[in-house]
């Protein structure tokens, strides 16, 4: 049994102002002195190119580089910037003397680049397009179709003012995709090749006086590097963060909680203090605890305080500092429904000789126990919470890879209304303000570092730097992230090669194992296995089993037999068998693929069945569709229904994560042809596919969920034909109807069957009418009904308030709708967005969830698919904004916002 008492934090310094002055009980303070963090996500100057042409390169391995005697290998002078994040003293880099020589006048000053378009991070230089379309183009389907591969330059200046003068001043980079290198002042700072971590320089030895520090930042993206669409380009926020010399070091605070009741709660501290400056430092270092109100950021009560104690840094010196306190009543962090995410921040500052504040430093926290029991799955405070989750890629659909906050947070409203609970961030760490989100809305977190190792997956993945980065990796997302009491889970790696290679694969896992232990003991680590047996030494290094697919069975039954790929019967009970005492998860189930509202005929009698590539089997490789029943998977995956049966013969499993939750840009199992996932529950513009229905049914027991798949409108072709009709409830009975015409009541034959099907049905134009039952009494109703043709559009925003701040977004759903209202299923008219007003609205993106739809995702124009379009609205003032939604031969629709 694994426990932890840990919980966490992220030091969420840009409340800091507002939350000093908000402390309800302050008392008056000395001076505060010390830190600001400064956005510098405007003004940049970008250029991208798609080829090398500036001559540099981080190093030579890339099977394009092969042959390339031409490039300047700038490796040397990277490497340093991952010291920090290496134990061994040993097997720290040492910077060469002085300047790579290079040719490309970027980095100076001097070099005009007005001719460079401005862009504003976080920025996502691909999104746009266009697409590439067919075969043999530089980016293909698994990808995305989208120009992500190239070199990209970044040039802005930045102000050292009079009051900097002494201060340390760094560049904190959130995500840059990816190798990136950085040049102030033409000066080779550092960098940072792994596109998933954030990082830090210190900016301070080559900052002037005054406004004219020319800061470049070059990243580097090769084509065939990835499984999913990574984006390209500084693609998360980018800060300059300026201190006393002497100060709280990167991510610098780690609070663990343990013996946590609702009496009490013990809270360890350690704290890292840095002396840059030049002379040895005598401090106190003191951390007061406030709870945290997470919707506005500001502290509220004070409810402990960690002894303060006194320290000597010598110059150049990193000391750290440990402390232990108690919370009375703690309110404790854990997921809803049945429990409340309450947040803490400690705010720690130091103190100098006369006693003024240096710095302060701010960390968000949760009080919360965790035991991950083999038999009884994952107790939260004391309670057992089955892991309902969904896996998720970092992408924000059509608006790619670029962070936003609200983007974000929708992705999550949708995942809890579903139900879920949980999300693994496959397969890497994700933006800092995505666990932020997760803090405050109480979902667990699945952290993961890597999707490879030694052994690729891609010519140009990251086997390429894992012997010289791995350690450093590991320990930036350990460190950035352990304070958050969402993070439940460490995974060093997903699917690795190296789970099958024995000991020597074994081995590497004890490694990274033993890295994360090092920064974090109270959460266990594991590796995703979708090969790995229980006879195998990989499970053996890892404190929990973490499977992908193989607790269900891959290819195990009738219809997949005979396709190529590993059959594995399920394998819950031999993983619990092997390892009594380890928690299993799933990390993987399902891999269901479909397209939202399109349904295909005849459909197949089995509860799971792999779409391929001919009509009957699900799929239709010429409209590039999978239907959308829900039974269709990825020739190693398995229905919803097959999952839930296998995780209810295994009552000791924790839970799952399904792939996927959202549908996201890249691998378009099984048509490598189109541009998007088919694998979510929700499509890439955020509309619900049918088996949403199916997991909520399951995942809210107590909400009413009654849901009637296919759509009732049919051409004549389909009059008197056979037309399945398939409910989702979490009733126990359901009796459905035609045309008024009972279709028989069916009974939940057992607790394992996760559908109500009529598959006699024969279509006739009319109403479908489906009533549950629970306990003998009505539970649940749906109906669908023939829809007439278009006359009119619908529109709605899923926020009429936002801010005019250029950030904030709200997503409009035009639905095509008949005469009568009813949403036209099949309807495609080519709809248009437009804004007016005083807020300075602007159509950002739009979508429509299909995978093979190729127009540019900053298109405001969209044809519906299957009724429905997507357009994301932001505001860059205050005022009143109106989208208009229009098609040819529609009556349009109109939406009014207003941006405070
Ligand atoms: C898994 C893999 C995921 C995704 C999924 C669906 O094997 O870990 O990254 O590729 O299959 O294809």
């Amino acid at each position: 049994m694994w426990f932890s008492n840990g919980l966490t934090n992220a030091c969420g310094l840009a409340f800091l102002g507002a939350l000093l002055l908000s402390v309800v009980d302050a008392k008056p303070m000395p001076k505060e002195g010390g830190r600001d963090r400064i956005s510098i996500n405007t003004g940049w100057r970008f250029y991208r190119s798609e080829y090398n042409t500036d001559k540099l390169a981080y190093d030579l391995s890339r099977n394009d580089y092969a042959n390339r005697t031409d490039l300047t290998v700038l490796k040397p002078w990277i490497l340093p910037s991952a010291n920090d994040f290496i134990a061994d003293p040993a097997a720290r880099h040492r910077r060469p003397s002085g300047e790579p020589t290079i040719g490309i006048p970027f980095v100076r000053s001097s070099y005009d680049d007005t001719e460079w378009e401005t862009v504003d991070l976080p920025h996502d230089w691909a999104i746009k397009g266009p697409f590439y379309v067919g075969d043999n183009v530089p980016v293909g389907g698994g990808m995305g179709r989208l120009p992500v591969h190239g070199i990209g330059w970044y040039r802005r200046k930045v102000e050292m003012t009079k009051a900097d003068e002494g201060r340390s001043i760094y560049l904190d980079i959130d995500g840059a995709m990816s190798y990136s290198i950085v040049w102030l002042n033409g000066h080779l700072v550092g960098g940072w090749p792994y596109g998933y971590s954030s990082y830090r320089l210190d900016l301070t030895p080559y900052l002037k006086l005054g406004d004219d520090n020319l800061l470049a930042i070059r990243v580097d993206n090769p084509g065939n590097s990835s499984r999913w669409y990574p984006g390209g380009g500084i693609y998360r926020n980018a800060w300059l963060t300026k201190t006393s010399p002497t100060h709280v070091g990167q991510w610098g605070t780690f609070i663990t909680s343990r013996s946590v009741s609702k009496s009490s709660a013990v809270l360890d501290l350690a704290v890292q203090v840095e002396n840059a400056g030049e002379t040895s430092q005598k401090l106190s270092v003191v951390t007061d605890v406030y709870i945290l109100d997470s919707a506005t950021g500001e502290a509220r009560t004070k409810v402990a305080s960690f002894p303060r104690q006194t320290i000597t840094v010598a110059a150049g010196h990193k000391v750290s500092v440990n402390a232990s306190t108690t919370v009375k009543k703690p309110a404790l962090w854990g997921p809803p429904p049945s429990q409340s995410p309450n947040m803490h921040v400690a705010v720690t500052r130091l103190y100098n000789r006369n006693n003024d504040i240096v710095d302060t430093y701010l960390t968000d926290f949760g009080i919360r126990s965790v035991v991950y029991d083999a038999d009884h799955g994952l107790l939260v405070n004391g309670e057992r919470i089955r892991i309902q989750g969904v896996n998720g890629h970092h992408d924000l659909g059509a608006l790619g890879a670029a962070f936003n906050v609200r983007a974000a947070e929708r992705q999550l409203e949708v995942l809890q209304e579903l139900g879920c609970n949980a999300l693994r961030v496959s397969h890497n760490p994700p933006a800092p303000e995505l666990l932020d989100l997760a803090d405050r809305m109480g979902i667990l977190i699945y952290d993961e570092a890597f999707d490879g190792w030694q052994l690729s997956k891609n010519p140009n993945d990251f086997h390429l730097i894992f012997d010289d980065w791995s350690e450093a990796d590991l320990r930036a997302m350990v460190r950035r992230d352990r304070n958050h009491p969402s993070v439940i889970i460490w995974s060093i790696g997903n699917e690795v090669g190296e789970q099958t290679t024995g000991d020597s694969g074994a081995a590497v896992a004890r490694r990274l194992r033993q890295i994360v232990r090092s920064e974090d003991e109270t959460r266990p680590v594991t590796a995703s296995m979708n090969a790995a047996r229980p006879n195998m030494p990989f499970p053996g290094e890892l404190d929990l089993i973490s499977l992908n697919y193989q607790g269900e069975g891959i290819r195990d039954t009738g219809p997949y037999a005979g396709l190529p790929g590993i059959s594995t019967p399920p394998l819950y009970l031999p993983f619990h068998d092997a390892f009594p005492d380890k928690l299993i998860v799933s990390s993987e189930t399902a891999a269901t693929v479909s397209t939202r509202g399109t349904y295909f005929f005849p459909i197949t009698n089995w509860t799971s069945a792999p779409a391929n590539y001919t009509v009957g089997s699900g799929g239709n490789d010429t409209l590039l569709q999978v239907s959308d029943y829900g039974l269709y998977t990825a020739p190693f995956g398995s229905s919803p229904d097959k999952v839930f049966v296998a995780q209810d013969n295994a009552s000791f499993v924790s839970g799952e994560f399904v792939w996927s939750g959202w549908d996201y840009i890249g691998e378009p199992t099984p048509y490598y042809a189109a541009r998007s996932s088919y694998f979510g529950i929700i499509d890439l513009a955020g509309f619900k596919k049918d088996r949403f229905y199916q997991y909520q049914a399951r995942w809210r027991p107590d909400h009413p969920v009654a849901h009637i798949l296919p759509h009732w409108t049919w051409g004549a072709d389909r009059v008197g034909e056979v037309t399945p009709v398939h409910v989702f409830s979490n009733g126990d009975q359901a009796e459905l109807w035609v045309n008024g015409k009972s279709q028989g009541r069916l009974r939940r034959e057992s607790e394992s069957v996760y559908r109500f099907r009529w598959d006699n049905v024969t279509y006739q134009p009319g109403e479908v009418r489906v009533v549950t039952y629970r306990n003998g009494k009505q539970w649940a109703s749906d109906r669908v009904v023939t829809a007439g043709v278009p006359v009119a559009l619908r529109l709605r925003a899923d926020r009429s308030a936002i801010a005019g701040d250029g950030l904030d977004l709200s997503f409009l759903t035009a639905t095509v709708v008949d005469s009568k209202g009813n949403v036209v299923p099949q309807a495609d008219n080519e709809i248009t967005f437009t804004v007016s007003g005083r807020g300075g609205g602007e159509i950002v993106a739009t979508d429509n969830g299909d995978p093979r739809d190729f127009t540019s995702f900053a298109s405001r124009t969209r044809k519906a698919f299957s009724g429905l379009a997507l357009g994301i609205v932001r505001a860059n003032r205050k005022g009143d904004i109106t989208v208009t939604a229009s098609a040819p031969g529609l009556a349009r629709a109109v939406v009014k916002l207003t941006a405070n």
